[in-house]
C-alpha cells in the first residue's frame, strides 16, 4: 500500500516537462561537480610531488571574468527555463474580456480535510473521497480546483505533474492529465498534523467508456432496502439510530452531513482511511472497531460497537457500491 512513488516515471506532458527540467539541472550540476572535484584532485596530486613552494599567482583578470560570467549566465538561463515551465504549468482560470473568471467549466473540485481528500464532480453531481477517476488521454487536460477545509495541505501526484497547495479560503487550480490508463499514487505533501503521512489518494486514469460507466454508477442512489440482506438491513437501522449521520452523507437518505467522507458509494472505493487500509471486510471491521487504533488522531472516534452491531454495520456499508 505504502509503496514507493515512481517520481522519475512521468505519465503526463506536465510531469514530463518537470522531469526533463530536473534531469537537465542534474546534468549541469554533475558536470560542474566533476570539473570542480577534478581540479581539486589535480591540485592535490601535483602539490604532493612538489618539494618547494609553488609559483605564487596574484590574480588573473581572464580567470576572474570567466568564473563570474560563466555561473551568472548558467543561473540566469536556469531561472528563465524554470519560470517558463511554471508559467506553462499554471492553471489560472480563463478570464473574460470583462475580467470575469470562467470557473464554471471546472470538472473537478478537490478539498483537503484532516486527513482525507473530498473529490467532487460538480457537473455530474457526484461526490467521492480519496479517489479521482478521469479519462486518460494525451490530448485532454483537466483543470482541477483545489481547496482546503481546515489547514494547509498540498495536492501532489508525482507522476502527473506539479504540486499545488490546498489553502483555506483560497482557490487554487492545477492541470491534471494522464497519458495512459493506470493508477497513479497521490500524496499530501505539506505537513498538516498527526496523520499527514496517511493522507494519500489515487488518480485512476480510465478509458472514456470506463470513466462514463463509473460516473453513471456513482450517480445511482444506494440499493433499495428491499434488496439488501437482513443483516445489512439491521446495519442500516443501526447506522441511522447511532451517530453516523451526524458526520456522514449517504445520497437518497436522511444522512446528509459532510464532516466525514461521503459514504454513498463507499464500497466501490479501493481503500479505507485515505490509504491506511485496503477496503476489505476484514479491514472495514478493524476500522469500525477502533479507528483510533488504525489511524490515531483521526476525527472518527471509537464507538465501542458490540460484535453484533459491528457485523451489521459492515454488512450495510458493503452494500454501498
Ligand atoms: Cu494534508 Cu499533509
Amino acid at each position: 500500500m505504502n509503496s514507493v512513488i515512481p517520481v522519475l516515471d512521468p505519465a503526463s506532458p506536465q510531469a514530463e516537462a518537470i522531469n526533463n527540467l530536473f534531469l537537465l539541472v542534474l546534468l549541469i550540476s554533475a558536470v560542474i561537480f566533476a570539473i570542480v572535484t577534478g581540479l581539486i584532485l589535480i591540485a592535490i596530486s601535483k602539490g604532493r610531488r612538489r618539494q618547494t613552494l609553488p609559483d605564487q599567482d596574484f590574480g588573473s583578470e581572464k580567470a576572474e571574468i570567466a568564473w563570474i560570467v560563466g555561473p551568472v549566465v548558467i543561473v540566469l538561463w536556469l531561472i528563465a527555463i524554470s519560470a517558463n515551465l511554471v508559467i506553462t504549468l499554471n492553471a489560472i482560470p480563463d478570464v473574460d474580456p470583462d475580467g470575469k473568471e470562467h470557473v464554471d467549466d471546472v470538472e473537478l473540485i478537490v478539498t483537503g480535510h484532516q486527513w482525507w481528500w473530498e473529490v467532487e464532480y460538480p457537473k455530474a453531481g457526484v461526490i467521492s473521497a480519496n479517489e479521482i477517476h478521469l479519462p486518460a488521454s494525451p490530448q485532454k487536460k483537466y483543470r482541477i480546483l483545489v481547496k482546503s477545509d481546515d489547514v494547509i495541505h498540498c495536492f501532489w501526484v508525482p507522476q502527473l505533474g506539479r504540486k499545488i497547495d490546498a489553502i483555506p479560503g483560497r482557490e487554487n487550480y492545477i492541470w491534471l492529465q494522464a497519458n495512459q490508463p493506470g493508477i497513479y499514487q497521490g500524496r499530501c505533501s505539506e505537513y498538516c498534523g498527526a496523520q499527514h503521512a496517511w493522507m494519500n489518494f489515487k488518480v485512476i486514469g480510465e478509458t472514456e467508456e470506463e470513466y462514463q460507466n463509473w460516473l453513471t454508477g456513482q450517480q445511482q442512489k444506494p440499493e433499495p432496502t428491499k434488496l439488501i440482506s437482513p443483516l445489512a438491513m439491521a446495519g442500516r437501522e443501526y447506522f441511522f439510530k447511532a451517530t453516523c449521520p451526524r458526520c456522514h452523507k449517504i445520497e437518497g437518505t436522511s444522512a446528509q452531513a459532510m464532516i466525514g467522507p461521503d459514504l454513498t458509494h463507499f464500497a466501490s472505493r479501493m481503500e479505507i482511511g485515505s490509504g491506511v487500509l485496503e477496503n476489505s471486510t476484514e479491514n472495514l471491521t478493524r476500522w469500525l472497531k477502533d479507528p483510533q487504533a488504525v489511524k490515531p488522531g483521526c476525527k472518527m472516534p471509537n464507538f465501542k460497537l458490540s460484535e453484533t452491531n459491528l457485523k451489521q454495520l459492515v454488512a450495510y456499508l458493503e452494500t454501498l457500491k
